[in-house]
């Protein structure tokens, strides 16, 4: 049976992207930016709903849309945010939007993680990267429901000390003291005076314990590998492993079959598996 309860595409109409109106614009990093927004319509804004790790479809007319994690937590009902990095043709697009700007959203689309299964549970968060966009929404719904989890460890890994995103929420999720944050960088920087060492190498030196514990990963396919294997060797069993998977998508709905990972349709049957459901397909 499954590991992550599947009760993906949620939007009432997910074929039909509703508008909407960017509200803020952050500046993350050189190549990530975040985009808050609200729907236009008052009455999808209000009913709109999410689980952490689902995703959205953000386009904008007459360019074309992408697939992005909502990287705001649930419990955030006054907008809907997405931290974008620039890869190509759309993300450029997107990185030219400025507050008061016109977007069209499909969302929330996709599975979120199965927090409900979590809960009593230990939780090892490891994000590399863009990779942190969906987990940033998980680690601000455990926090907002932070009674129904037991340890939280959070690793976040990226190249340089200016490739972190969050700024604002690192600073405060470092200063917690019933979570233990790491970040870290590559290699060496000066003014860096944190950690440094790839982040599967600095979480598998951190050796959280196995047992009762859920490690879920998200960042680049490299690192992706690397915890995978550092994970193993602490001791995880693949039901325990969650991570989201990215693949070019199109409809977003399971009709096309761009989204597939093996049998499965990353859209629909994810974008969250646990290694379990995934088996040789990753
Ligand atoms: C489930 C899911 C969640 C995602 N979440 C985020 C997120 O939170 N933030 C974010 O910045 N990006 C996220 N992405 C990736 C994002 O959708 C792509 O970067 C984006 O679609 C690229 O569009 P583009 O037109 O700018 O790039 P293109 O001009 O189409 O391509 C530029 C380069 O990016 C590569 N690329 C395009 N799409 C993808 C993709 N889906 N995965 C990997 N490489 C791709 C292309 O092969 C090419 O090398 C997610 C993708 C999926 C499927
Ligand atoms: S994007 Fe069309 S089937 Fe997944």
């Amino acid at each position: 049976m499954s590991t992550v309860p599947r009760k993906g595409i949620k939007a009432t109409k997910p074929l039909v992207p509703e508008p909407a109106t960017i509200i803020d614009v952050i500046v993350e990093t050189p190549s990530i930016r975040s985009f808050r927004l609200v729907f236009d319509d008052p009455g999808i804004m209000k009913e709109f709903s999410f689980a952490p790790g689902q995703i959205g479809l953000m386009g904008i007319p007459g360019v074309g849309e992408s697939t992005f994690a909502i990287s705001s937590p649930p419990s955030r009902r006054d907008y809907i945010q997405f931290s974008v990095m620039k890869t190509g043709f759309v993300t450029s697009a997107i990185h030219e939007l400025k507050a008061g700007d016109a977007v069209a959203l499909r969302a929330p689309l996709g599975c979120g993680f199965p927090v409900d299964n979590w809960k009593g549970k230990n939780i090892l968060i490891a994000g590399g990267g863009i990779g942190m966009a969906p987990l940033r929404s998980l680690l601000l719904y455990i926090l907002d429901h932070r009674h129904q989890f037991g340890d939280i460890s959070v690793f976040y890994g990226a190249r340089t000390p200016a490739d972190l995103c969050f700024v604002g929420d690192r600073a405060h999720w470092e200063e917690r003291e019933d979570i233990a944050f790491i970040a870290t960088i590559d290699s060496g920087q000066p003014g860096w005076d944190g950690r440094t060492g790839v982040l599967p190498r600095v979480m598998e030196a951190g050796r959280p314990p196995a047992e009762n514990t859920v490690a879920v990963i998200c960042g680049p396919p490299v690192m992706i590998g690397y915890a995978l294997a550092a994970l193993a060797r602490l001791g995880f069993a693949e039901g325990q492993i969650f991570t989201t998977l990215e693949r070019k998508m199109k409809c977003g709905i399971g009709l096309c079959g761009r989204c597939n990972v093996g049998s499965k349709y990353v859209c629909t049957d994810g974008p969250v598996f646990s290694l379990a459901d995934l088996g040789n397909e990753i």
